[in-house]
């Protein structure tokens, strides 16, 4: 694709980047090398956003396609905008530096555009436990735990080693306890976002701060593992607004999914290890666009749905997922 006809998302340095990156979390279903191959593809598509994180198990391979597509001239680097991000286990002091080096080596990268705060809290489980799992060492947000780790962040920045810094997986509660005591603001926050999903006053806020938001799970992740599936769970591909405008586009559901994402203002982050439907997901957000009476049939459509709920991050003693949500506008202890 042309990059002269991919729409921007401007930052509030004012820089601009593409309104859609590619996935890179290849969860139980695809492993490392399948991930880095669709990258590889999706380089010569024209993604030029990637989002990874060292979570994922992959930035090795990932980082050969890059050094690859470098070698052979198919991309400059100052092309890409590559994020990461510093897992939960990794919050401590000096932590922070450690694993943001380990990921540029991984990535054979100089530096990272953009370097997340993976989660608020350096809660962690063991990879793939099931979802009733607790680690007794969970705690509730603190928001003097998160500035220290964001004090590591800000460092990075200091260092040349990421151009910017983002959160990921907040709340307006903690943003509101946590924005006014960073002295380098974050450029974006990671959220999931999705038709049934859709976080109207998150977005917003972020909007209000110039903050940009980018959305995970932008088709509603439909592979995602048993263990993130509970029986009330809406899926975005089946939901009928979105299948009846799919029919009138002559596109797949998912399609639509990544259009509204897009044209809403967010930067969608889609995931496949297809070319056909990387491809397509690329190409939708630059032709046929959804009317503005698709977009507010869309806007209505929200279920409040929440997937990826994070409930093997709960504390002892937390009632349920809920409590990772602030959702009574008070962060819970
Ligand atoms: N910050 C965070 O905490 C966080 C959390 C979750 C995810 N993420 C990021 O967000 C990315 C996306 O999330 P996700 O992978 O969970 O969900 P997603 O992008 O909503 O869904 C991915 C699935 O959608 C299907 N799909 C993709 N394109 C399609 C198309 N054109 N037509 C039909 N089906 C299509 C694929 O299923 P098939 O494989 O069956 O075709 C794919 O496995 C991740 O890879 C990761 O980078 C971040």
């Amino acid at each position: 694709m042309n990059q002269e006809f991919m729409p921007k998302v401007a930052l509030s340095s004012g820089e601009k980047i593409p309104c859609i990156g590619m996935g890179t979390f290849g969860s139980d279903r695809f492993a490392p090398k399948q991930v880095s191959q669709a990258v590889a593809g999706a380089i010569r598509c024209g993604y030029r956003m990637f989002d990874c994180a060292a979570i994922y198990g992959n930035e090795d391979l990932i980082g050969e396609v890059f050094d690859d597509a470098f070698k052979q001239s198919i991309v400059e680097r100052e092309e890409l905008f590559i994020t990461s991000k510093v897992w939960n286990d990794m919050h401590g002091k000096g932590d922070v530096l450690f694993s943001c080096a380990k990921s540029l080596r991984d990535l054979r990268l100089d530096y990272i555009d953009l370097y997340f705060m993976h989660w608020p809290f350096p809660n962690y489980h063991a990879p793939g436990c099931d979802g009733d799992s607790r680690n007794p060492d969970s705690k509730p947000f603190s928001v003097d735990e998160f500035i220290s780790t964001w004090r590591q962040m800000e460092k990075l920045v200091e260092m040349g080693l990421t151009r910017y810094i983002g959160m990921s997986n907040m709340t307006i509660p903690k943003l509101e306890a946590a924005l006014p005591l960073c002295k380098i603001l974050p450029a974006a926050i990671e959220m999931e976002l999705h038709p049934a999903f859709q976080q109207k006053e998150l977005f917003d806020y972020c909007i209000g701060k110039n903050i940009a938001p980018i959305g995970f799970c932008p088709i509603g992740s439909p592979t995602r593992p048993e263990r993130d599936k509970s029986s009330d769970d809406v899926a975005d591909i089946q939901m009928p607004e979105i299948v009846e405008i799919a029919k009138r586009h002559n596109v797949h559901p998912a399609i639509v999914c990544i259009k509204w994402a897009a044209q809403r203002g967010q930067i969608p982050i889609p995931f496949s290890v297809y070319e056909n439907e990387y491809a397509q997901n690329l190409e939708c957000v630059a032709k046929d666009p959804l009317s503005p009476e698709e977009m507010a049939i869309i806007g209505k459509a929200d279920k409040n749905c929440r997937l990826i709920k994070g409930q093997v991050f709960l504390w002892e003693g937390a009632k349920s997922w809920e409590d990772l949500w602030d959702l009574d506008g008070v962060i819970a202890k």
